[in-house]
């Protein structure tokens, strides 16, 4: 690979592991995994850091409840998020965990830099905690007593704590965000973040005193760092700063932070204040996306309504999963998971757009040509129309993924799938079969190589189903998607196809899985 390649830093948040992964983490994920599989389709240097949140007092007040220290429900809970991630197919770089010494010691020695800078200084904490948000309040923010993030009980703290100076770089982050209007997307959520950085910057508490399970401060071993601060720095501690700069260098600034959008305090005033500290860039873009409900209800425990992906999964197919999470909902906006939609789209995009452009083409070559990809003699008029939608449509695709809109990618593809499909109606290879063998080859030849592109775009939603349609049409996975030949022409006449399975069988809804 030549060097020139540009480097592609992106990141999820890190998950509390006080919980098993639901759809809602899964989605950053799959959407993070989505872009790093493209970037490196198209030649970049990706590198896709995902990991765990694992201290603070919500992990330290959960392993109590169930009996065990924090170190071990940690320990068992890793598994359950590197498990999941590996079942849908996350193709991520690095993972990182907080309670690794490699982040631990970085922690410590960032948080006494900023310490010896006067930007963290000693104080007292009076005011209100939500534990489940891990989250500083003051009186005024609460709605009806009650935190105004997720709506749960607030905690009355009295204590000492260190305290950074957000307030000093609230200008700075303030003009920031108006001289790069791609910072934070979607628009709409700059403006509420502008609003409140306008409204109310106070300088925050970043330790917690007698919090035992956390990241000790350096100078002051009675209290350890927020679990915020030590959250956020695991962008930097992973590339290796500030001790081996080699990554860190290469990669940083991120192109990009996936976030959810009850997150984008930290992420678009916290973070970028630190940063600013420590004199180190900000990352290009935080997309802050929206937030799924399940059957029109809030994802919430209490509820009985968390669905284990990997349950959803095994119904019906990581790539389905994955296509439906990223299709059904713009990304930014807010979600509705429901069994009948997701059954609804196997049958009819994948089922019946994609699985069956594959089935009829293969069918077609198999009994017209005994299963080898027949000659083309130079395409007519009437085949441009198809060529040219191939090629426009890489075009397409750079643009709305440029601006992270999934759901619109997908929407070019299939647009290009029923395209296709068209093709077929309108060729009518049947009778071509008995009426003009030199144009039916065409025809059929042409649908091969429009399903070989089809696979390359769709490769960083649905990697499994892309390898499926290239080895049923009998082309090699590794040279199609390494030379990334987008040009029309690259399927290999008289090479023989390998016609296997229908991709996405019907399914019959059932009533909804327990
Ligand atoms: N540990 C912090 C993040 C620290 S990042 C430096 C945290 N963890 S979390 O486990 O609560 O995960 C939050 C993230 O999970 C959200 O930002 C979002 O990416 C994802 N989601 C969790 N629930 C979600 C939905 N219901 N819908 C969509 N995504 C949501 O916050």
């Amino acid at each position: 690979m030549p060097l020139t390649r540009a480097p592609f830093y992106l990141t999820t948040p890190i998950y509390y592991v006080n919980d098993v992964p639901h759809i809602g983490h899964s989605y950053t994920t799959v959407a993070a995994d989505v872009l790093a599989r493209y970037q490196r389709l198209k030649g970049s240097d990706v590198f896709f850091l995902t990991g765990t949140d694992e201290h603070g007092q919500k992990i330290q007040r959960t392993a109590h409840a169930k009996d065990e220290t924090p170190q071990e429900l940690v320990d068992r809970m890793v598994d359950r998020f590197k498990d999941l991630w590996q079942h849908l197919q996350i193709s991520n770089d690095d993972f990182i965990r907080t309670t690794e010494t490699r982040h631990v010691k970085r922690v410590q020695s960032i948080f006494q830099r900023l310490y010896e800078k006067d930007d963290i200084y000693l104080g007292e904490y009076e005011g209100w905690y939500c534990v489940p948000c891990e989250s500083f309040w003051t009186a005024g923010q609460l709605v009806g007593n009650k935190c105004p993030e997720c709506q749960r009980t607030v905690e009355r703290l009295k204590e000492k704590n260190y305290f950074f100076r957000l307030s000093k770089y609230r200008d700075m982050i303030l003009k920031h965000i108006d001289s790069h209007p791609e910072f934070v997307q979607p628009e709409a959520r700059r403006n509420e973040l502008w609003n409140r950085l306008r409204a109310d910057v106070e300088d925050i508490s970043v330790s917690r005193q007698a919090l035992a399970w956390g990241i000790q401060v350096p100078m002051d071993p009675g209290h350890t760092i927020y679990v915020w601060i030590d959250a956020l720095l695991n962008y930097i501690t992973a590339l290796g700063y500030d001790d081996e700069m080699e990554r860190f260098k290469r990669y940083w600034p991120a192109r990009v932070h996936l976030i959810g959008k009850e997150i984008l305090w930290f992420h678009g005033a916290v973070w970028p204040a630190v940063l600013m500290a420590l004199d180190v860039p900000l990352p290009q873009r935080i997309f802050a996306h929206g937030w799924w409900t399940i059957e029109g209800q809030k994802i919430s425990k209490s509820l009985g309504n968390v669905i284990d992906p990997l349950r959803i999964t095994e119904l019906y197919g990581v790539d389905a999963y994955r296509y439906f999470i990223l299709k059904e909902v713009p990304f930014g906006l807010d979600g509705n998971f429901s069994y009948s939609a997701l059954v609804n789209r196997i049958n009819s995009d994948l089922g019946n757009d994609l699985g069956n452009l594959l089935l009829r083409t293969l069918t077609m070559i198999e009994k017209y040509f005994g299963g080898l990809i027949p000659s083309p003699q130079g395409p007519g008029d009437e085949d441009k129309t198809l060529i040219q939608e191939a090629l426009d449509l890489e075009t397409k695709i750079e643009k709305e993924m440029e601006a992270f809109q999934f759901s619109h990618v997908l929407e070019a593809i299939w647009g290009f799938i029923n395209l296709s499909n068209r093709y077929i109606e309108e060729s009518k290879p049947w009778v071509l079969a008995k009426e003009d063998r030199p144009k039916l080859s065409i025809k059929l030849y042409n649908l091969a190589e429009a399903l070989r592109l089809i696979s390359i775009y769709i490769f960083p939603f649905m990697p499994q189903t892309s390898q499926e349609i290239q080895s049923q049409l009998g082309i090699s996975p590794e040279d199609t998607l390494q030379k990334r030949e987008r040009i029309w022409g690259m399927v290999k006449p008289s090479s023989r196809i390998n016609k296997g399975k229908p991709l996405f069988p019907r399914i019959e809804m059932s009533p909804q899985p327990a």
